[in-house]
């Protein structure tokens, strides 16, 4: 298969790429290099011992997505493309809104001119919003996210849903993720937030590494076992193995998928088993909850395991090792 892989040099993207060259599919990546390096492209040659096909596209500019279609015979599209900071979201929603959804209805609308259709979106956990329950399950449906970035994937699945209501003939793969951590085990790949990160992993790379003093832990008065927040931590190779299965047996229709674990882990036991794992010491204090956070969720993923034959196969373990190993090599 032909796949153009939109954002495949980012994070979740560019782990994504191996694991689709490993199954000998032919890849094509557009990025635009917003929140991502041009040094990964060569780092994924080097894994895959593979030429990949590079567009420095950005997908906000509708002629530049044409060109691609013209160029290339593709027979389907991961989309990963987007800005993906909750906080930034927050303080700059009409970015957010403009870029997120501009870029897809221009994908979306050059895949039907050239009458591609078949699409793996990548969603997130937040759509949920507050369901009031803590293990998620596909049927829950949508909720107000908390944040810009979130509604941008609420509307997204929305014009999706919309799409495929007025033709049919569209095969489309909602996948929504829990929390993506970990790197690809050769260290050479891995997750690079800009500035200080937000999210957990992050930080505690950076204060293992000294690079930060001490991580702040975001409230311990939850109503949880150790009192700190509880989530559904996927490695990031498990997350990119789901979209391999996910293509594969892409169906007919519109489907979601819960991407995780299945399996709730605190912050203190993230952050014991990283210092445990690794032999380093992560200084940590606690504070005050941090707004917008719950206490508590985790996938229920049982839908994925049925239906596209897929589990995450890492522990928390290889998590942290792999996160280590990945810091380590990028010093
Ligand atoms: N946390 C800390 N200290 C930090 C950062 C995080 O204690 O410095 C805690 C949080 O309070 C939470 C847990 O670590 O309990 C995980 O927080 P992250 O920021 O890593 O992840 P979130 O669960 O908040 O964010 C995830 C995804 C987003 C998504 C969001 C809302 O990364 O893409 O869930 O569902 F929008």
């Amino acid at each position: 298969m032909k796949i153009l892989v939109t954002g495949g040099l980012g994070f979740i993207g560019s782990h994504t790429v191996v694991e689709l060259l490993k199954e000998n599919n032919e890849v094509i990546i557009v990025d635009n290099l917003y929140n991502s390096k041009i040094e990964v492209l060569e780092k994924l040659e080097k894994i895959t011992g593979k030429k990949i096909k590079f567009y420095k596209y950005d997908l906000v500019n509708k002629e530049e997505i044409e060109k691609i279609f013209k160029e290339n015979e593709i027979d389907s599209v991961i989309h990963f493309a987007g800005y993906k900071a909750v906080g930034e979201s927050v303080k700059k929603p009409l970015m957010y809104y403009s870029n997120n959804l501009i870029s897809t209805i221009n994908l979306l609308e050059t895949m039907n001119k050239y009458n591609v259709k078949k699409i793996v979106f990548s969603s997130s956990a937040t759509v949920y919003g507050n369901p009031g329950v803590v293990k998620y399950t596909e049927e829950l449906g949508r909720k107000d996210a908390s944040s810009p970035y979130g509604t941008t994937k609420c509307m997204i699945e929305k014009i999706l849903e919309d799409l495929y209501a007025s033709d049919n003939s569209w095969n489309i793969t909602i996948l929504r993720y829990f929390n993506p951590v970990g790197a690809h085990e050769s260290g050479l790949i891995g997750e690079e937030p800009n500035g200080i990160p937000n999210n957990l992993m992050p930080y505690v790379m950076k204060v293992a590494s000294g690079k930060l003093e001490t991580l702040s832990i975001f409230g311990n008065d939850y109503p949880t076992p150790d009192g700190t927040g509880i989530r559904d931590y996927i490695h990031v190779v498990d997350l990119a193995k789901g979209h391999v299965k996910a293509l594969e047996k892409i169906k007919e229709g519109l489907n979601y998928y819960n991407l995780g674990s299945g399996k709730g882990i605190s912050v203190l036991e993230l952050v014991n088993t990283f210092e445990k794992i690794n032999n380093v010491k992560v200084n940590y204090k606690i504070v005050g909850r941090r707004e917008g956070d719950l206490a508590e969720y985790y996938a229920d993923a049982t839908k994925a395991l049925n239906e596209l034959n897929w589990k995450t196969e890492k522990t928390l373990e290889d998590i942290c090792k792999d996160s280590w190993n990945y810091e380590k090599n990028n010093k």
